[in-house]
């Protein structure tokens, strides 16, 4: 059977980190760290300069991916870059991105899934090394979301952050069972009934609007705080798995709330979950591989280790992937 074994991963963030209080000074926000932090854990992010776009901090996510799997651009024969902030229409950021490695086989293109972008990305990445359309793959996720953000809504503003991570995902054998290495499974779910609690009004194509994200952001609490601790019981019993199965927690980081929630749900010792969002707030689509890439790099994440990754997004999209390192 064949498997998709994460065997690199990368990560980016543009310049220096902007504090809460930065932040609030910069754009004469009526807020205050202690505000910030008491609801939603976050103390920090990092803001692209202008000019910077989402290919240019995925590119740089997948160069640091490529060589941490060993491999060279002739090795990679699919691109698939979950984003909500594309340098443009079209081409797609996966394009852009597939030309600045030097990637010059197979094919390349944009998934976009909001926050729950990265698992839809592993799980359509996952589908098409299964099936021998690709044996090696860059996913990445990478969000410039300080375009998109409307810097007089304190309720939305202080959320977000840039950045980009990326994976290698290479075709290898397995059993057939959870022992395997590679991704076990991933669940993806949608329901658009949803879609106006969080989401962008206007940009290309759209009849109107300031192309701008708006969000409800109690009602999105609950959808995530419910959704999620049902998308991870999913995966685990989809393998025959139960939550001390898991050695690692690796969710979206949005809020500091809803990643305990979730993590509590697990019976996770809170070592296990890995947390970013106090430095890099809410990266949307390239959270978890930034997550993903920091415990990876420092030792945390093991050969072995079964790592459970969850998001929710606009949509309302969510997901869940399971993988054994
Ligand atoms: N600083 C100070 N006050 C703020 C503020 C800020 N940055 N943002 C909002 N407020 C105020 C509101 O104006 C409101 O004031 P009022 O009571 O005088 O009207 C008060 O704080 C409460 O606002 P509310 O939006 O109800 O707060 P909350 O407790 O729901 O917390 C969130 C807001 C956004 C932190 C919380 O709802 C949340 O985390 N939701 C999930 C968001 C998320 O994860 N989205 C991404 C999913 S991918």
């Amino acid at each position: 059977m064949i498997r998709s074994v994460i065997t690199g991963c990368g990560g980016h963030l543009p310049g220096e980190p902007v504090t809460n209080d930065a932040l609030a000074a910069l754009h004469g926000l009526d807020t205050s760290d202690s505000w910030i932090v008491e609801r939603t854990g976050i103390r920090q992010r990092h803001i692209a300069e202008p000019g910077v776009t989402a290919s240019d901090l995925g590119t740089i996510a997948a160069r640091e991916a490529m060589e941490s799997a060993g491999i060279a651009a002739a090795d990679v024969d699919l691109v698939i870059v979950a984003t909500a902030t594309p340098d443009s229409a079209f081409p797609a950021t996966a394009v852009r991105i597939q030309q600045k490695l030097g990637v010059t086989r197979g094919f390349a293109f944009d998934l976009a899934a909001a926050c729950a972008g990265f698992i839809y990305a592993m799980g359509v990445a996952d589908s098409l090394i299964r099936t021998g359309q690709a044996r090696c793959a860059l996913v990445i996720g990478t969000e410039v979301y300080s375009r998109i953000l409307d810097w007089t809504d304190r309720g939305t503003c202080v959320l977000f952050g840039d950045g980009a991570g990326a994976v290698v995902l290479r075709a290898d054998e397995g059993r057939g069972n959870a022992s395997d290495r590679g991704i076990l499974s991933t669940h993806l779910h949608a329901d658009g009934r949803h879609g106006d609690i969080l989401q962008v009004e206007g940009g290309a194509g759209s009849t109107g609007g300031p192309g701008l994200l708006r969000m409800a952001g109690r009602d999105v609490f609950r959808h995530a705080v419910q959704k999620l601790a049902g998308v991870v019981d999913e995966a685990l019993a989809a393998n025959g798995l139960g939550h001390g199965d898991v050695t690692w927690l690796v969710p979206h980081q949005a809020n500091i709330r809803i990643i305990e929630a979730v993590g509590k749900k697990l019976q996770l010792p809170p070592g296990h979950v890995v947390v970013t969002v106090d430095r890099h707030a809410n990266t949307s689509a390239a959270s978890i591989p930034l997550a993903l890439n920091e415990a990876w790099r420092d030792g945390r994440i093991r050969q072995g280790d079964l790592v459970l990754m969850e998001a929710i997004g606009g949509g309302l999209t969510w997901g869940a992937a399971l993988a054994r390192i």
